[in-house]
């Protein structure tokens, strides 16, 4: 982020545009008016819009307090309005469509917000007061569909209203020291998920109709939304971490049947008494691999001590070996499976109970 002259531009407001210079001049009026007396710059981002959005920009800027950035080519809206932010010296920062679907009378309401305390103040289309106009059945379907699923699967999203606005007002220390790296049209979300904030505040406003032009929304910006909701998920970690685990244990299982076979043939112990030493030993370099690799960095955030952690590791694994055994005995004698069967099935199921209860009581993963 740009180290300006912070202090004297109070909200800077980011206009990611793409084809909008039928818009434009209303827009800027429009906010012009809004913000009378207060000190921002608008900066306007652009695609290389045919159109000529970007010339029309830079005349208006001798007239306006607007920057413009141009980028090369129709790169999307959400890196747009990250690269506008990064320009951006304002102590507030703040992001609007340019095409009038958000009014920019709106703008001072959520501007008090912040002033009042909020650390985020969003433009919401979905509390009292709020809404959309002009929108179909199916058009409300999809947002109701795409919001739901901002809700199930980034938990922090579930008390805003509103997730997929694209109008909203944020403290700059909010984003400050986070690296944004959306994918598609959803800004919001990323700021959501990584951003530093405490309390949001919410300002009801009616989406308008588009005046003129004609929407960006397209087939890619939907598998856009479904891959950026993937990716900021825990989803997509917690599956790395669970292949990271099931081959620590794959390597346990080698430990395992080598120090079966080595205590009893070399050593000439007893093969029962072998199969405790080599389980133990199994356990405890499975604990190694998976303190160093699979849960790496949550060693720190955990809480506890190594010493705790191996004791968790150890207590919750040796329950995971009466799954297996429980499974194998009881889906043999009682439902008649094959023994070996069973016992896959009963490695299976331990491999989900040592996963699922080691993450969350050892290593403490959220
Ligand atoms: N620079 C740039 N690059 N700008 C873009 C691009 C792009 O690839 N795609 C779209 N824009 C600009 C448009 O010119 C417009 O100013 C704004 O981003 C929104 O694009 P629309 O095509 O009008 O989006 P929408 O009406 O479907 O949805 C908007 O409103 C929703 C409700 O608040 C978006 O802002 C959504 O994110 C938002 O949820
Ligand atoms: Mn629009």
């Amino acid at each position: 982020m740009s180290s300006g002259d912070a202090s004297s531009v109070e909200l800077s407001l980011v206009v990611p545009t793409y084809n909008e210079r039928e818009n434009l001049i209303s827009l800027v009026k429009d906010i012009h008016q809004a913000l009378s007396g207060l000190s921002y710059e608008l900066i306007v981002v652009d695609d290389n819009s045919p159109d000529g959005t970007a010339e029309l920009a830079e005349r208006l800027a001798s007239k306006y307090p607007i920057r413009v950035v141009r980028r090369g080519g129709k790169k999307g809206l959400a890196t747009a309005v990250v690269e506008g932010c990064q320009q951006a010296v304002g102590r507030v920062l703040g992001v609007i469509d340019a095409d009038l679907q958000h009014p920019p009378g709106v703008i001072p309401d959520l501007l008090s917000e912040i002033w009042q305390g909020a650390d985020i103040a969003i433009a919401t289309r979905y509390s009292e007061g709020g809404g959309t106009k002009g929108w179909g059945l199916w058009r409300r379907l999809i947002s109701k569909v795409a919001r739901g699923l901002a809700h199930l699967s980034l938990p922090v999203t579930k008390k805003i209203e509103d997730p997929l606005s694209g109008f909203f007002l944020l403290r700059r220390e909010v984003i400050e020291d986070i690296a944004l790296k959306p994918t598609g049209y959803k800004i919001l979300l990323e700021v959501l998920v990584k951003g530093n904030f405490d309390k949001v505040a919410t300002v009801p406003y009616v989406f308008r109709d588009r005046a003129r032009g004609s929407s960006k929304f397209g087939f890619g910006e939907l598998t856009g939304y479904l891959r950026h909701l993937y990716c900021l998920s825990e989803a997509d970690k917690g599956i790395k971490r669970f292949l990271r685990f099931c081959a620590v244990g794959a390597s346990g299982v080698g430990v395992n049947m080598g120090l079966l076979w080595g205590l009893t043939e070399l050593a000439g112990l007893p093969y029962m008494l072998s199969a405790v030493f080599a389980i133990e030993t199994a356990i405890l370099s499975n604990f190694i691999l998976n303190e160093l690799w699979t849960f790496r960095d949550l060693r720190t955030s955990s809480g506890k001590g190594i010493l705790s952690r191996a004791l968790r590791f150890n207590l919750l694994c040796g329950l995971g070996v009466g799954i297996n055994l429980s499974a194998l005995y009881g889906l043999t004698e009682i439902f008649g499976f094959p023994y070996l069967l069973s016992n896959l099935i009963g490695i299976a199921a331990a491999t989900l109970w040592n996963f699922g209860a080691n993450a969350r009581w050892t290593w403490k993963m959220r």
